[in-house]
């Protein structure tokens, strides 16, 4: 008979969304308990999700890598630094990624117990209603873990393509495209999103072909226009090949090398031969595994569990926030979501504003933005006044010699409140934080325009292009 254990909540996995809620709900005196099975190379816990193991935390630290690597090789010169010779190591560059993402888990494992949070190394599976709330068994434990309030934070997995399984050999997801263990000679790559970005980034940078090929005609649809098109430029200076508008008829991974028989934007039928083929066309919500069904919660038709704003399932204490639920698929919308049930459950008023989660891609240049595009402006109808300015023009990115790029800021017309900032650029992803702010505070291009912005700095050019929403840039 297993010991049943009583918590005041139990939060099922341990990414940035279940971490981050065990924290604040700790925080805010909640007996806490988590659960994650994820398993590091030895086996035990490797606590914080995709991020931290194979996501967000990995794929930065190879970007920062393979980005060093390319400086040594093609822009060092530049700065008069002579280098005879330059190598990549990729077995050392894996094994730094590797201390990077051991060191994150370790942190979290301090966090938990900092917090006097309890932690449950295995895969949580709901058991029945009982008195007391919820009876949630471990597998390969004997533990019973029982609360009246559940807050499942379980993320999402790789969306295969169908009738092509990932082996992370050959057929790669984020997972095995962070652990290629010699730089392929050709890389393809189906789906140009973020993850296909970044890791497309990183292998060109260390050396491989990439192509990648993506089934909208448009590229990064979902970002401004005008800061797509600027950064498919450089991208394809930078020599990745980016076919849009293909229709993939199947992929034959028997022979030596991969084959992707896929029609072209024209119908006209092509085949890409590769070594190595990274298939980043998208996610799913995990919910394999929890017996959800066991207490009445439902799925939409996408197989995401279906939640109200606040993230309260029709289940009542149960709660889901992350990947899991409806909203972007990204770390910082499940940690503003973790925070915001933690308080609520702690009878706060918790929010969480879906309209000012900024957007980041980690390539270089970043892309970077946070509120509405130009498209979306126009297609709403909605009045408003656009303000650019670029990089080229900013003393500081010239210095660093990284001169690609823009930011512009759409104000509203009538109250120049600012709806959207969108910037390409070196240092984008830090750049935003100012423009998330500003729109969090309703604030007005012209606030922005006129708060003192240190010089020489990147961040003057986002004041630069406020100051162009009125036509008052001071440096073109
Ligand atoms: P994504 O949604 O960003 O991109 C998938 C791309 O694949 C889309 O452009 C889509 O049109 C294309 N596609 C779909 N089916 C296709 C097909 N059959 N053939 C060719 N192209 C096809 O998804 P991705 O890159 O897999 O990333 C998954 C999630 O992870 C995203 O929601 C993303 O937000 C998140 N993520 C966020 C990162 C960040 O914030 N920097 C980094 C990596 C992932």
């Amino acid at each position: 008979m297993a010991a049943e254990t009583l918590f005041d909540v139990v939060v099922i996995g341990a990414g940035p969304g279940g971490y981050t809620f065990a924290i604040r709900a700790a925080q805010l005196g909640l007996r806490v308990a988590c659960v994650d099975a994820w398993r590091n190379d030895k086996g035990g816990p490797a606590p914080g999700g995709t991020c931290t193991n194979i996501g967000c935390i990995p794929s930065k630290a190879l970007l920062h890598s393979s980005e060093h690597f390319e400086n040594a090789t093609r822009h060092f010169g530049d700065h008069g630094i002579r280098i005879e010779s330059v190598a990549i190591d990729v077995e050392k560059m894996l094994a730094r990624k590797a201390t990077v993402v051991r060191q994150n888990n370790e942190g979290i494992l301090y966090l938990f117990k900092k917090n006097k949070i309890t932690f449950f190394h295995g895969q949580a599976r709901f058991e029945a209603r009982s008195a007391d709330g919820y009876r949630i068994a471990v597998a390969g434990t004997d533990t019973m873990l029982s609360a009246p309030q559940v807050v499942i934070a379980t993320g999402s997995v790789p969306r295969p393509l169908p009738g092509v399984a990932f082996d992370e050999k050959r057929v790669l997801s984020n997972d095995g495209a962070l652990a290629i263990p010699q730089v392929p000679r050709r890389l393809g790559v189906i789906g140009a999103g973020v993850v296909g970005l970044e890791l497309g980034s990183v292998w060109r940078r260390l050396g491989a072909e990439v192509t990648m090929l993506e089934a909208l005609p448009a590229f990064l649809p979902t970002a401004d226009e005008q800061i797509a098109r600027e950064a498919l430029k450089q991208f394809t200076r930078q020599g990745l090949k980016i076919q849009l508008g293909v229709d993939i008829e199947g992929v034959d991974v028997a022979g030596e090398a991969i084959k992707v028989r896929y029609l072209d934007s024209n119908k006209a039928p092509q085949a890409l031969e590769c070594d190595k083929l990274i298939v980043s066309i998208g996610r799913l919500p995990t919910t394999e595994g929890l017996n959800g069904q066991a207490i009445g919660l439902k799925l939409d038709e996408r197989g995401f569990i279906e939640v109200d704003a606040s993230c309260q399932t029709a289940v009542a204490g149960v709660w889901a926030i992350g990947d899991v639920v409806r909203g972007p698929m990204l770390a910082h919308k499940a940690e503003e979501e973790a925070v915001a049930v933690a308080e609520t459950i702690a009878g706060q008023h918790g929010h969480v504003d879906l309209d000012t989660i900024p957007w980041v891609i980690y390539t270089a240049p970043e892309i970077a933005w946070v509120g509405r595009t130009e498209q979306q402006l126009k297609a709403s109808g909605q009045a408003y006044r656009a303000g650019f300015f670029p990089f080229a023009a900013n003393g500081r990115a010239r210095a660093m010699g990284d001169t690609a790029g823009l930011v512009k800021v759409l104000a509203d017309a009538q109250t120049d409140r600012v709806l959207g900032v969108h910037a390409v650029g070196p240092m984008a992803s830090e750049l935003i934080a100012e423009a998330v702010l500003a729109m969090a505070f309703n604030a007005s291009s012209e606030d922005i325009a006129r708060v003192v912005h240190a010089h020489p700095t990147l961040s003057e050019v986002t004041r630069e292009a406020a100051l162009a929403v009125e036509g008052r840039a001071l440096n073109i």
